[in-house]
């Protein structure tokens, strides 16, 4: 399959290896919850752990609280779309490999499917469905990707908006070189690359007035 990675001023790979540990650097450095942690840690006991029954989980989703029963193994990814109904955020791999999933904890780039819902709790956490104005004004990241045309079949996109706005915030979209290798977390099956490169590029001045 087609990739940034592709393009020879791309380091091969570096970037897309860079992303997962951030991604799940970020993960690791949110709270867990006790319950969670129990049902992995088998702690003195040689009986293998069992999973202990529903939660009730606090979400912030696009500055709304969301509460919700949940299985603590339940992924963000699975919460998002199956509890709170936010289909916008895409399951593709489901475990690490393709960005689709990608949403923002406190404004950072996270993999959601890599997420337990209830590390989660106590941050703000943004969708796709989240980015746009109160009167429906798109992000610039979003009119971008529109005008650019970066998009062909649109299951990734949702995912590589998300990202390409943290990419942005980062200060990873000074280059081309640095787009792509910052990007290259987040695969195309359509190999949409150029446009999306092309988008970002028009976006970034729109959010640095923003
Ligand atoms: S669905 Fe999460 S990285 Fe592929
Ligand atoms: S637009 Fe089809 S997978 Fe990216």
């Amino acid at each position: 399959m087609a990739s940034y990675d592709d393009d020879p001023t791309t380091r091969r790979g570096l970037g897309r290896r860079n992303f997962l540990r951030t991604a799940a650097a970020t993960g690791a450095a949110l709270p867990v919850a006790g319950k969670a942690l129990a049902a992995d840690d088998p702690g003195d006991s040689a009986a293998p752990p069992r999973p202990s029954g529903p939660e009730t989980v606090t979400l912030r989703v696009n500055n709304q609280l969301r509460t919700l029963s949940l299985d603590p193994r339940t992924t963000l990814l699975d919460a998002l779309r199956e509890h709170v109904g936010l289909t916008g955020t895409k399951k593709g791999c489901g475990h690490g490999q393709c960005g689709a999933c990608t949403v923002h904890v406190d404004g950072a780039r996270v993999l959601s499917c890599m997420t337990f819902a209830v590390m989660a709790e106590g941050h703000a956490i943004t969708t796709i469905e989240g980015l746009a104005g109160p009167g429906g004004a798109l992000h610039p990241m979003q009119q971008a990707f529109i005008d650019q045309d970066a998009f062909q079949c649109g299951y990734c996109t949702p995912g590589q908006i998300m990202s390409a706005i943290a990419c942005v915030h980062e200060g990873h979209a000074g280059s081309d070189a640095d787009i792509r290798e910052y990007m290259s977390g987040n695969l195309c099956r359509c190999a949409a690359y150029p446009n999306i490169v092309a988008a970002i590029n028009q976006a970034k001045a729109g959010m640095k007035e923003a």
